[in-house]
């Protein structure tokens, strides 16, 4: 059966990871897409756009939508990138926007919920609120890519990232190198 996966894009840098996410999330699964307004700017800044994608678009204000409700049955959510400051309100259930939201209800229904951090350096607060929203039972990602494949271009660091968010999400992919080992 088709996945049904939320994707909430907000205002950290990174914009990037989220569009190459939508691109192949959107082939298969079936996607809902909320970017907050910080998130939209910036990613403008970084010249990413989240227009053209085959997904169900909500504003972030949306409370009424249907993913807002936990009787409404997906699979998961990934927030890409995710700020510290809707880290600290998903950690702390403070649920007053679509993303936190919907974060929200993946948490109390256990579902998966994926958080794609970006912030250097993290503080105790950031620290607190990862351990807290992943003993809630989120998952935290940061986006930090290895470089053991030898990435050669920034396509190649984006994709390893995205690789082992999909990995999580169950779905198929061939976006990155697997490691088969080393003899040294
Ligand atoms: C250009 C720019 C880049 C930013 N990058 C980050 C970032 O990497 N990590 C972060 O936690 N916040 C970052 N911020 C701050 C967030 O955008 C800000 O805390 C905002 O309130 C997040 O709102 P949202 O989580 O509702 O999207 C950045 C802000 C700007 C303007």
């Amino acid at each position: 059966m088709k996945k049904e996966i939320v994707v909430g894009v907000t205002g950290a840098s990174g914009a990037v990871y989220a569009r190459r996410l939508l691109e192949v999330l959107c082939r298969d699964a079936k996607v809902h897409v909320i970017v907050s307004d910080i998130a939209a700017k910036i990613a403008g800044h970084e010249g990413i756009s989240f227009e053209g994608l085959n997904a169900e678009y909500h504003g972030n204000d949306k409370l009424f939508a249907s993913i807002a409700s936990g009787s409404h049955k997906y699979d998961g959510m990934v927030v890409i990138p995710c700020s510290s400051k809707t880290l600290a309100a998903i950690a702390n259930g403070y649920a007053d926007n679509l993303i936190t939201r919907t974060a929200d209800v993946c948490l109390k229904e256990h579902r998966t919920c994926i958080l794609v951090t970006r912030e250097m350096p993290l503080s105790k607060i950031h620290l607190k609120n990862m351990l807290a929203a992943e003993e809630a039972g989120a998952t935290i990602m940061p986006a930090s890519p290895g470089f053991y494949t030898r990435p050669q271009t920034i396509d190649d660091l984006v994709d390893m990232v995205v690789a082992r968010v999909l990995d999580h999400l169950g779905v198929e992919h061939n976006l990155a190198p697997r490691w088969s080992g080393s003899d040294a």
